[in-house]
């Protein structure tokens, strides 16, 4: 077997290589591309799907299935639309919109930033000669000096230019939105003042299409555990602490989508409630939930040097919450949220509580009363794990096989328990009948099990790297010692060390057994 020998790791990954790579092997496409796509949407091809539902299967078995105080339900993507109203989210589920009036662009007012063009004369007095605006990117502040030089220069002005002060749009005064550039025309007065925009899908039920028919689509499955928790309680044997799971897909109206699948108006989230009594300690418990869900993410393969916390201004907290904690990621356009664990009190079960007028309480047999229990809330969306594996598990290396030669490889580090395909099948010749009967035989057994893939064309290194930009943790090869020495061992050569060595069948299974849970 030609073996490669070493993998100097070239560290910079761009997200077009993410986005090529995710085309290329049928992972990510536009959504409705061959009308030009739909912004916001995306589809999951063969290898996406496959991957998306083993993220989804690893949650579920390790957040419901393996633990005995949580279970999971599936609620309905349109609900009464009062849910919404008593969620707070028809009031106040809004992001502040900024349109350009002259190129017709909208922006999200905090993802818009200016800064004062301040220059001090040669008579010491500072003034502000303009303004200059950016979008977020990874060096707004940087973007915004350039921008504020280059103005300097273009008027002209004598003196020395202060260090910008940048502001987002959020913070602008009547005074300054008429003096800021529109990001599109690069000409003042062009930006409206920013106004809440609702970001809740709107859509009629049934045959009329007037105010009383109006619903949402949910824009986060965790209204659903709330509107059934009597439901669950008096069903499901559950006492507190205990929790309740849904995945399922949610929908936003988002002013930007972007950096392809992280920020999109259609995704899917993992949600769980965990509610606790009313004197619990839920600082400790919020504690307990954000640990898990770090040790979660690096058990389906992101790198702890990754994931950062980042704890929420109290200031800057909904009035209900009593604390927020995000896991971030550092991906190439920047370190984002990825997890966000709220305390929420009780705020949602009182709301439903006083909407709906059916009392949403536990009766406490220790000191005789009911109250509404409490709740930490772990909500991650399956999309930005998916990002987040393909971004860290991606690398292009150098490698020199064993007669020295150089080639260049694209490899996708994924976790075995998360890897589309998890073993491939690889006869060494598709015109040798013993060891192609052999390579079905094994390709039948492990399918009934795993996502297995067959492959007979191309030369065996070819093979290989096929198995390499999708993935694959392992290949196994039904060489002539496979068919020709005792033992009926095969090639198993892994993808991340390249290392071959050989193993049995019973062998193979117990490595999948270890390794895929
Ligand atoms: N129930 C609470 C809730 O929905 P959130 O922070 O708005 O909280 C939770 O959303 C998670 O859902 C986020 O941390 C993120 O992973 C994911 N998410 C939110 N909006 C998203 C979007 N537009 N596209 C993709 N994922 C999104």
């Amino acid at each position: 077997m030609s073996a490669d020998t070493s993998a100097p790791v070239t560290p910079a990954v761009s997200m077009d290589s993410i986005v090529a790579l995710a085309k290329r092997r049928g992972f990510i496409f536009q959504s409705s591309e061959i009308y030009g796509g739909l912004n916001g949407f995306f589809d999951y091809g063969p290898l996406g799907s496959e991957l998306k539902k083993n993220i989804r299967d690893c949650w579920w078995n390790d957040m419901v299935r393996r633990r005995d105080d949580i279970v999971g339900i599936e609620t309905s993507i349109i609900m009464h639309p009062k849910v919404w109203e008593a969620s707070g989210h028809v009031a106040g589920f809004s992001d502040p919109l900024v349109d350009c009036k002259v190129s017709k662009q909208r922006y999200r007012a905090d993802q818009l930033f200016f800064a004062p063009v301040v220059v001090t004369g040669a008579d010491g007095v500072a003034q502000t000669a303009g303004y200059v605006s950016a979008l977020e990117s990874e060096n707004t502040a940087g973007e915004l000096q350039s921008a504020a030089e280059s103005f300097k220069r273009k008027k002209a002005l004598q003196g020395t230019l202060a260090p910008v002060v940048v502001k987002d749009f959020t913070e602008a005064t009547p005074a300054e939105i008429v003096l800021i550039p529109s990001p599109a025309t690069g000409n003042p007065g062009d930006l409206t003042p920013p106004r809440a925009f609702n970001m809740m899908f709107q859509t009629n039920v049934g045959a009329m299409t007037d105010a009383s028919s109006v619903a949402y689509l949910r824009p986060e499955t965790a209204q659903g555990m709330f509107v059934d928790f009597k439901n669950v309680v008096d069903t499901g044997r559950v006492k507190l602490p205990f929790g309740i799971a849904q995945i399922g897909k949610s929908f936003r109206n988002e002013i930007t989508p972007r950096n392809f699948i992280f920020r999109s108006r259609e995704f899917e989230q993992m949600e769980m409630e965990y509610f606790i009594h009313e004197d619990a300690d839920w600082s400790q418990c919020h504690q307990e939930w954000i640990e898990w869900c770090r040790q979660w993410l690096i058990s389906v393969g992101l790198p702890e040097s990754k994931l950062t916390l980042y704890a929420h201004k109290k200031e800057k907290l909904a009035f209900y919450s009593k604390g927020t904690t995000d896991i971030m990621f550092e991906y190439p356009f920047g370190v984002q949220e990825l997890w966000g664990i709220a305390a929420r009190g009780n705020y949602d079960l009182g709301q439903h509580a006083t909407a709906s007028g059916k009392p949403q309480e536990i009766f406490d047999e220790a000191t005789k009363k009911k109250f509404v229990p409490h709740v930490i809330e772990p909500a991650v969306g399956v999309d930005r794990i998916l990002l987040a594996v393909l971004c860290a598990g991606y690398a292009e290396e150098d490698v020199t096989d064993d007669k020295g030669n150089v080639e260049k490889r694209t490899v996708l580090r994924l976790s075995p328990r998360i890897a589309p395909v998890k073993v491939a099948v690889l006869p060494l010749l598709k015109n040798k009948e013993q060891l192609v009967g052999r390579a079905r035989d094994l390709y039948k057994k492990l399918q009934r099990r795993y996502a297995v893939f067959y492959d007979d064309g191309g030369n065996i290194g070819k093979r290989y790297r096929r198995q390499d930009e999708i993935g694959t943790p392992w290949c196994v090869t039904i060489d002539f010692d496979t068919i020709e020495k005792p033992g009926d061992t095969f090639t198993l050569r892994e993808r991340d060390s390249m290392a071959q060595r050989r193993i049995t069948e019973a062998e193979l299974f117990a490595l999948l057994e270890e390794r895929v849970y």
